[in-house]
């Protein structure tokens, strides 16, 4: 076991370090107040190859492992979450399942662009009644022989007005149930789509989230993915993915409160000396190092499977609840430590929670990761 990082791996890794600290950190408290999506940021991000890091070079990627991509998440979201989670939308969900699941021409036509980094993709699975019940799609697929016709509404669109490339699953054919779902490439400016408002969220407030509407959008047949009926299997094959990206999101989120609240710590005095020299603040800080630990070694090991062409939907399903169970202890515990400053916006920490809470319910609950980690041990 080898536990140590390349020379590759740990550039990529200062590099995000480096582009947080210097584009991301100074506006953020404001594009969070103001539910202000980081286009000029995003813009930077795209052009230093973050958004297609893990695709194929082939494919105008920068042909990076997952490990690396680990590496970077989590720099990333330790400063700003709501630029993280596009970065983990583009490569592991939409990148990804084109590359892996997409024919030579849609990847031609629409892989290779996301990939450079010149257009934004989105994932539209979650509906009214169908989150974490993912079988249950209302949006209906009609097949009219040379296209297909949608109908129906996604909800909590990560990505829903900034992408140009959506990948929408929709029911074609009701009375086979999750074997009748489908999967599409659909352009987002195709006509018959609209947008809802802006969802005013919690947390991660400035990244993109809309629903929307399908009605009669034509969508051409040799924009399906895979063979008819591939669908429901291309989306719990592309989340597995996914949940990695969101585990590492939700690790950087749980290590970016860690180090504020270690450098406050180090820093605020109180009955005469630092605060960390207080036993309840050093074991509170101890049991944050511990855990943030924990979660990393679990998005790593995940990344490595990947990595390894291992099976690696149950470790991707652990280091997703477990980094999110934990993003919301420890920034809550960071909030506890950074006391009356803690609830003030100028310290970062009660936004770092506000995040934290979503990385519980995105990309599958983490009762939803319980459904899945449990049903391994079952099998
Ligand atoms: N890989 C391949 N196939 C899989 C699979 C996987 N990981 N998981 C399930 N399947 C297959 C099963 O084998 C089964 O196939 P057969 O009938 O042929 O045996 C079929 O899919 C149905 O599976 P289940 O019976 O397990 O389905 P279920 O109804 O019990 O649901 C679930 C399982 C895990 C709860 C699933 O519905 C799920 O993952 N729900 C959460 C959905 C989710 O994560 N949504 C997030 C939206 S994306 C997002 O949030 C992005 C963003 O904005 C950031």
């Amino acid at each position: 076991m080898d536990f140590k990082f390349t020379e590759e791996q740990e550039m990529i890794q200062q590099a995000a370090r480096d582009f947080a600290e210097r584009e991301l950190l100074v506006d953020v408290i404001e594009r969070d107040e103001k539910a202000e999506f980081p286009t000029v940021q995003m813009k930077k991000l795209a052009e230093l190859g973050f958004l297609g890091m893990m695709t194929d070079t082939k494919y105008d990627g920068g042909g990076m492992d997952t490990v690396s991509y680990v590496l970077a998440m989590e720099e990333i979201s330790k400063i700003d979450a709501s630029a993280s989670v596009v970065m983990s939308v583009c490569n592991s969900l939409v990148n990804w399942g084109l590359e892996t699941f997409g024919s030579e021409a849609q990847k031609e036509k629409y892989l290779k662009p996301l990939a450079r980094g010149e257009k934004i993709g989105a994932f539209l699975l979650s509906e009214p009644e169908a989150g974490s019940d993912a079988t249950s799609q209302r949006t209906t697929a009609e097949d009219k022989g040379d296209y297909y016709l949608l109908n129906g509404t996604k909800n909590w669109i990560t990505n829903a007005n900034s992408a140009s490339t959506y990948l929408v699953i929709a029911q074609t054919y009701p009375d086979k149930k999750h074997k009748g779902i489908n999967a599409f490439i659909v352009e987002k400016e195709s006509p018959g789509i609209t947008l809802g408002p802006h969802e005013n969220k919690m947390g991660m407030r400035s990244s993109d989230t809309h629903s929307v509407m399908f009605n009669d959008v034509k969508v051409p047949k040799e924009n399906r993915i895979g063979e008819d009926g591939f669908g429901f299997t291309f989306a719990m094959k592309t989340l597995d993915g996914g949940r990695i990206g969101i585990a590492s999101q939700a690790l950087g989120i749980a290590s970016g409160a860690f180090e504020r609240a270690l450098k406050y710590s180090r820093e605020r005095k109180a009955f005469g000396t630092e605060i960390i020299n207080h036993q309840s603040v050093a074991f509170k800080l101890s049991d944050m190092a511990v855990k943030i630990e924990n979660a990393r070694n679990l998005c790593l090991k995940a990344a490595w499977l990947k990595d390894q062409h291992l099976p690696y939907g149950t470790a991707s399903a652990m280091a997703k609840q477990y980094c999110a169970d934990i993003a919301m202890e420890v920034t809550t515990e960071a909030v506890q430590i950074h006391g009356g400053y803690g609830y003030v916006k100028e310290y970062h920490v009660e936004r770092l929670m506000r995040e934290a809470k979503l990385t519980q319910i995105y990309e599958g609950t983490s009762e939803v990761q319980k459904i899945i980690i449990s049903r391994s041990l079952l099998k």
